[in-house]
């Protein structure tokens, strides 16, 4: 296959002061669940239940990233990079969720801190990547009202710890995952499968966002303030009027079902209507309060929604030639750009992060080498297209790959490889795959031309 024609063209420079960095999440990296005084997580629950996880795996030693974090930060540096986002795992930090906290849990977190900055790097933190405390769930999670002020509580705490070290904070990721796949497909830990109760906790997240913010900014921090989303483009997958209304209710359901409260303090009236009964008995008005000032919002792209009057697809066109991620997702860069462009044309935010974008394929390890060039050719034709929405005026401060290293991805096990770097889960040896030495050698290109 050749790769001509625009999407090989030279991308034009980057601002010299642009963050360029690799993302991971506690559970799915750390390893060490029960050490030092880590609580249970939902994940840790969801794993051991039969059926959930592929191969019955779990995240009990994962990356083993919990005692390896010094070689991974130097690895990080290795690649010229000056940011690395990750995630605080609540439960190490308070293990029963509220109350009494565990110093070496946040013992953890700011020798990682110490050592991202020790390297010339950024940190950015992701207060809520999936690993809700047990104790919490047996609470009933994010279906209870009073989780609003568990979070805000346990943001306090970790900023206590961490502070103005941090270069930014963001509340959760992903929240429709959380809400969507964890309680209403329930192909996520806690599992439950009730559209009522999803909503329910959609609504509670918009308050712990609201109000994990409003506590951030009452304690003047410099830390820049913000959250992240899993957004994409949606196309009816025809002009019929049937497929295009089903377009647009996908995409206040998933899109605009998190940017709404952030930006607007309000549901998308489409997606409210649409759930009719099923919506729970919560006053909207109080969805006010999510709507705080945000210094950015992390936008994780992966694919865009293809969608038809018998349902939403992430395959793509059916059409030859579609690029597909050994997810079955579709391979489809201009997506970043339509997607930063049309979030810049209808939302006030003052500044974006691309805090995910990547993919997984089958990668193999030979004599030592990991020859992905689909992983190149994903990164490259993204970072071009991210390139043109600056272009386009879209105010893009960083890029971070998903993800540093192979990991536990979620109910795939280990079976899915998202990682710029290989990991042998036998022997945790890391290996430098096409990808990163590629993403390095860009980086190292970019940032010497300042
Ligand atoms: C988004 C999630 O934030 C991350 O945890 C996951 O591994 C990647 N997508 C890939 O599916």
């Amino acid at each position: 296959m050749t790769h001509t024609g625009p999407q090989s063209a030279p991308i034009p420079p980057f601002p010299a002061d642009f963050t360029w960095g690799v993302a991971t999440s506690a559970y799915q990296i750390e390893g060490a669940a029960f050490e030092d005084g880590r609580g249970p997580s939902i994940w840790d629950t969801y794993c051991r239940t039969p059926g959930k996880v592929l191969g019955g795996e779990t995240g009990d030693v994962a990356c083993d990233h919990y005692h390896r974090w010094a070689a991974d930060l130097d690895l990080i540096q290795s690649l010229n990079l000056n940011a690395y986002r990750f995630s605080v795992a609540w439960p190490r930090v308070v293990p029963q969720g509220r109350g009494p906290v565990n110093k070496a849990g946040l013992d953890f977190y700011d020798r990682l801190v110490d050592g991202i900055l020790a390297r010339g790097m950024q940190p950015h933190v992701t207060l809520y990547h999936w690993d809700l405390p047990q104790a919490l769930q047996d609470q009933g999670g994010w279906a209870n009202p009073d989780v609003q002020h568990w979070f805000a509580e346990y943001a306090l705490t970790v900023y206590g710890r961490l502070g103005d070290r941090v270069a930014s904070y963001a509340t959760f990721n992903e929240p429709w995952c959380t809400a969507e796949l964890g309680y209403h497909v329930g192909r996520h830990a806690p599992g439950i499968q009730d559209l009522r109760t999803s909503l329910l906790a959609s609504y509670h997240i918009q308050l712990a966002h609201g109000r994990a913010v409003q506590a951030l900014r009452e304690q003047n921090t410099t830390a820049e303030l913000g959250t992240v989303l899993n957004l994409y483009p949606v196309d009816a997958a025809s002009d019929d009027p049937e497929d295009e209304a089903a377009a647009r209710l996908a995409d206040a359901k998933i899109n605009r079902w998190y940017l709404d409260p952030v930006f607007r303090g309000v549901f998308p009236s489409l997606a409210v209507e649409h759930y009719g009964a099923a919506m729970p008995d919560v006053d909207l008005a109080a969805l006010a309060v999510a709507r705080q000032p945000l210094d950015f919002l992390g936008v994780n792209y992966y694919f865009r929604q293809w969608v038809s009057r018998d349902g939403v697809s992430r395959a793509g066109p059916p059409t030859p030639g579609t690029e597909r991620t050994a997810m079955g997702w579709e391979v489809y860069p201009e997506g970043l750009y339509r997607l930063l462009t049309d979030l810049h044309r209808d939302y006030p935010v003052k500044k974006y992060y691309i805090t995910e974008n990547g993919a997984a394929f089958d990668d193999q390890i030979v004599g030592g080498e990991v020859r992905d060039e689909a992983r190149v050719r994903y990164l490259r034709t993204h970072l071009s297209e991210l390139r043109r929405a600056m272009h386009a005026g879209v105010p893009v401060a960083g890029y971070f790959a998903w993800s540093l290293m192979d990991n536990f991805e979620w109910a795939f096990g280990y079976s899915k490889r998202f990682g710029i770097v290989h990991v042998d889960y036998d022997t945790q040896q890391r290996t430098l795959k096409d990808s990163a030495k590629w993403y390095r050698d860009f980086v190292t290109g970019r940032r010497a031309a300042r």
